[in-house]
């Protein structure tokens, strides 16, 4: 659905470039994941795409056309949900959506179940200078995907949400996965990235480091041991063991037998620590 090769971007009052040779693909159906530290590149790469930002160098195709070849209609294809809400503060919620749904050819005559899904039914008719931060979200996030685009870009979409109000935009972006919607989001959070992206990319000033599935990364990166945690004496004692050749461990296996277990498991490394390994970078 998106295919980025080579991209390069400089801003006109920047004396380096913001964005340095970078390439990845996304397929239908994917949530993929940019992630990276404050400052990296993630806003303005999906600027680039979306359009809001022009002169790039480099190839971007987008449903197997070039970027520059797509129209007007290249905005009936995307949704776009930019980071800090842009909405009418003066209009209620429900003007605010039929309002942006204006500019579109595909129209959708169930605003209310939109509403419904992100649990702002009850506040349609309410002005949006009375929303708080989390609604303001979480209506920004239904506008961008109301004209159902196949293509939904957003940009740190659960930044500044309550655990409740996270929950609720990650579980929509896993439903319109199912529904086959193609996802490219930006995060600097982990949490968000390990728990609904297909794959990420870990971005860099401007430079993307590693791009793989976060369960792979895990594995690849992580320490590939067992924790186990067992009654000794009546005290807890808490072991490590390779999982390579853990058949032939005696150690580890006199334990199984002959003790009380209380805890076993596999230690994988969180994406955090391989972002830090890979790129030598906090995330923060
Ligand atoms: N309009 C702009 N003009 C000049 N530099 C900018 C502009 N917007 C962003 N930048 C710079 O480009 C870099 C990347 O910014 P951005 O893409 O917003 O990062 P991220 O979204 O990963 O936090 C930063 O160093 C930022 O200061
Ligand atoms: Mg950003």
């Amino acid at each position: 659905m998106i295919e980025v090769s080579s991209l390069k971007y400089q801003y006109q009052n920047n004396d380096s470039q913001t964005i340095n040779d970078i390439s990845f693909d996304i397929q239908k159906g994917e949530v993929f994941g940019f992630l990276g530290p404050s400052g990296a590149g993630k806003t303005t790469t999906q600027k680039i795409i979306t359009g809001l930002l022009t002169n790039y160098e480099g190839d971007i195709r987008i449903m197997g056309k070039n970027r520059s070849d797509w129209g007007r209609d290249f905005y009936e294809k995307i949704g776009v949900a930019f980071e800090f809400p842009n909405l009418y503060m003066k209009l209620t919620a429900i003007e605010n959506l039929e309002l942006f749904l204006s500019y579109y050819v595909n129209k959708n005559d169930d605003l209310d179940m939109l509403l419904d899904n992100v649990g702002l039914l009850a506040y349609k008719k309410k002005k949006i200078e009375d929303f708080s931060k989390g609604m303001k979200v979480r209506l920004n996030f239904i506008r961008a995907i109301q004209h159902n685009p196949d293509i939904i870009f957003l940009d740190e979409p659960t930044s500044g949400l309550d655990p409740v109000n996270a929950n609720i935009i990650k579980q929509y972006i896993k439903r319109l996965k199912c529904e086959g919607k193609t996802i490219f989001l930006t995060t600097h959070n982990m949490g968000v990235a390990t728990q609904i992206c297909d794959r990420v990319a870990f971005i860099v000033d401007g430079k993307l480091r590693a791009i793989d599935n976060p369960k792979n990364l895990m594995l690849q990166y992580g320490k590939r041991e067992v924790a186990i945690e067992y009654i000794e004496k009546k005290k807890v004692i808490k072991k490590y063991h390779a999982i390579d050749g853990i058949g032939e461990n005696s150690e580890f296996l006199d334990v199984l037998k002959n003790n009380e277990i209380k805890t076993i498991h596999t230690s994988e490394a969180t994406l955090e620590d391989i972002f830090i390994k890979v790129t030598g970078r906090s995330i923060q």
